[in-house]
């Protein structure tokens, strides 16, 4: 019997594939509890906090509809308006708390700074989004996956293009290689993972059969894929500087028309974790089409609108993942 009660979710490497199912299948049912009015708060006179050291819609969103949802009160800490990050540290402000909330969500900058809240809280920490991963996404997504084909997880193709260092693709691959998906990267050299990485994947994949193959050649990753997943080109804190060579180095491996016809597979799906530009209606996206001339990146606006696109049932998906972690972490 699996018991995630008090557990943290910092990265998907702490989970084994058994727990990983468990989650996804309580998920499916707290969905289908909600859709039919049925749902038992199970997180009554609970108390949440939200810390966010950078901006977020669905992550948040996602924690405050969940823990609503199950009977739970949030307080949200925005970049401004508390001493965390340039007052007090990251070990005084977890033991504070620890002291008055249940569990506690961290989207931030350096995963060691959500390993060391977690150390100090005493209570659940959740990892909402670090440079280096992001494994509430990556729930949301093999939710999303497993409602969209008759496949078992440990059968499918999943193809990421662009950004191979991108924290999205990087917790997306650690939870293929955790449930046996043959993932593909497509990415400039430069932006491949790096060695360690690669080599920790291959040593998960030893005991699911997941493979990974890295190329520079779209063709050859979007083959026979069953989802092609994308991300924004340059991501939150990093240099904005890096703009240029970015937009040089991956406009080969956006997702177009063609890349989708590529896959030879007629029910292949769009996936990306959002937000994304895909044309120039947005602030940043008119800026940028005004500096360089494009008015869509990591993938056109016709995919992104196509029947094939699935993100925003992946959007959703991120509420229901979400309270699936609450419940058996904080419940039991
Ligand atoms: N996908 C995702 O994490 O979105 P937000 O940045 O809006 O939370
Ligand atoms: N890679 C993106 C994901 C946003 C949800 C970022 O970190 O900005």
């Amino acid at each position: 019997p699996i018991n995630l009660r008090g557990r943290c979710l910092l990265t998907l490497d702490d989970y084994s594939p058994a727990e990983i199912r468990f989650l996804l299948r309580l998920a499916t049912e707290l969905k289908a509890a909600k859709y039919a009015g049925t749902e038992q708060p199970r997180l009554l006179r609970r108390n949440i906090a939200l810390i966010f050291e950078k901006d977020s819609t669905r992550t948040r969103t996602g924690f405050e509809v969940a823990a609503y949802d199950q009977g739970a009160h949030v307080t949200y800490l925005g970049p401004g308006g508390s001493h965390i990050g340039h007052k007090e540290s990251m070990k005084d402000t977890a033991r504070v708390l620890g002291r008055m909330y249940d569990a506690i969500e961290y989207r931030g900058f350096g995963q060691k700074l959500a390993e060391e809240l977690a150390a100090h809280a005493g209570v659940p920490v959740y990892n909402g989004l670090t440079d280096e991963t992001h494994p509430t996404q990556t729930l949301a997504d093999f939710m999303t996956m497993r409602e969209f084909t008759h496949k078992h997880l440990s059968d499918l193709t999943v193809t990421f293009l662009g950004d191979g260092r991108d924290n999205v693709a990087l917790s997306l691959a650690i939870g293929a290689a955790k449930v046996g998906i043959d993932m593909r990267i497509a990415a400039p050299r430069n932006l491949w993972p790096d060695e360690a990485f690669i080599d920790h994947f291959r040593t998960l994949a030893k005991d699911t059969g997941a493979r990974l193959t890295v190329t520079e050649s779209v063709e050859e990753a979007v083959k026979g894929a069953d989802f092609l997943y994308t991300d924004v080109w340059l991501s939150m804190g990093e240099d904005e500087a890096a703009w240029p060579s970015r937009i040089k180095d991956l406009t080969p491996y956006r997702v177009t028309g063609e890349v989708m016809a590529a896959t030879g597979n007629p029910f292949a799906k769009f996936m990306h974790c959002l937000p994304a530009f895909h044309n120039a209606e947005t602030q940043v996206g008119a800026d940028i089409a005004k500096r360089f001339g494009i008015d869509c990146m990591e993938v056109t606006d016709e995919v992104f609108e196509s029947a094939a696109s699935i993100v925003f049932d992946q959007a959703e998906n991120r509420m229901h993942t979400i309270k699936a972690i609450l419940v058996a972490t904080i419940a039991g």
